[in-house]
């Protein structure tokens, strides 16, 4: 399914920059925490399916990759002198992953497309933090660059994984689930307090 084909992406709240950009410490400690999360998620994929090639293939690839920038971060936070901490609960991610349905099918269906929304997500945030850091006189301003990669990375991603659901399922499965999921994930990322964090 192209970009243009998927429904808009309703944008965070106002509310959740200000509360990532008055805290960015805070921000980089759950930054750092999502990258490793994502790549074992893209772990994890890989180790369900053993029977699925195109799949294994890319979750390889994408482990590695979230490996890297959770390396790229790590460094950013000892380069500013900020000690990293303890992961915490992601009541979002949580959230996301109770709409899988069980059921093998639906099952890989859904997680699939669940990591979509979670990267298309990732992808807009970041974008929106780049665009903060490179307009404002913060000591992190020079973060702007590598914030506007990741957006294009986690962008890329999304697009992987609605891919892959086309390689596994029909376009009007992957579609009409895509749209529910959409809608649920609209809701639950309104409904959670600005924090400085990624979610
Ligand atoms: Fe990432
Ligand atoms: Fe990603």
């Amino acid at each position: 399914m192209p970009e243009q084909d998927l429904p808009p992406l309703r944008p965070s709240p106002q509310s959740w920059l200000d509360a990532v950009t008055g805290d960015f410490p805070a921000f980089l400690r759950d930054h750092v925490s999502c990258e490793k999360k994502a790549s074992g998620m893209a772990l994890n994929i890989a180790s369900h399916y053993p029977n699925k090639p195109v799949l294994l293939r890319v979750m390889c690839d994408l482990a590695v990759e979230e490996l890297s920038h959770w390396r790229e971060t790590m460094k950013i936070l000892l380069d500013y002198g900020i000690e990293p901490a303890p992961d915490q609960r992601d009541t979002y991610v949580n959230a996301l992953q109770h709409l899988i349905r069980r059921g093998p099918s639906l099952y890989l269906l859904d997680r699939l497309l669940v990591a979509a929304l979670l990267e298309r997500r990732g992808a807009e945030r970041f974008a929106r933090i780049g665009e903060s850091l490179a307009a404002g006189t913060s000591r992190f301003a020079a973060l702007a660059p590598f914030y506007r990669a990741l957006a294009a990375s986690e962008a890329r991603h999304c697009g992987v994984f609605i891919e892959l659901a086309g390689v596994e399922f029909s376009a009007a499965a992957v579609t009409c689930r895509l749209h529910e999921l959409h809608a649920a994930e609209e809701s639950i990322m309104l409904s959670l307090p600005p924090a400085a964090r990624l979610h």
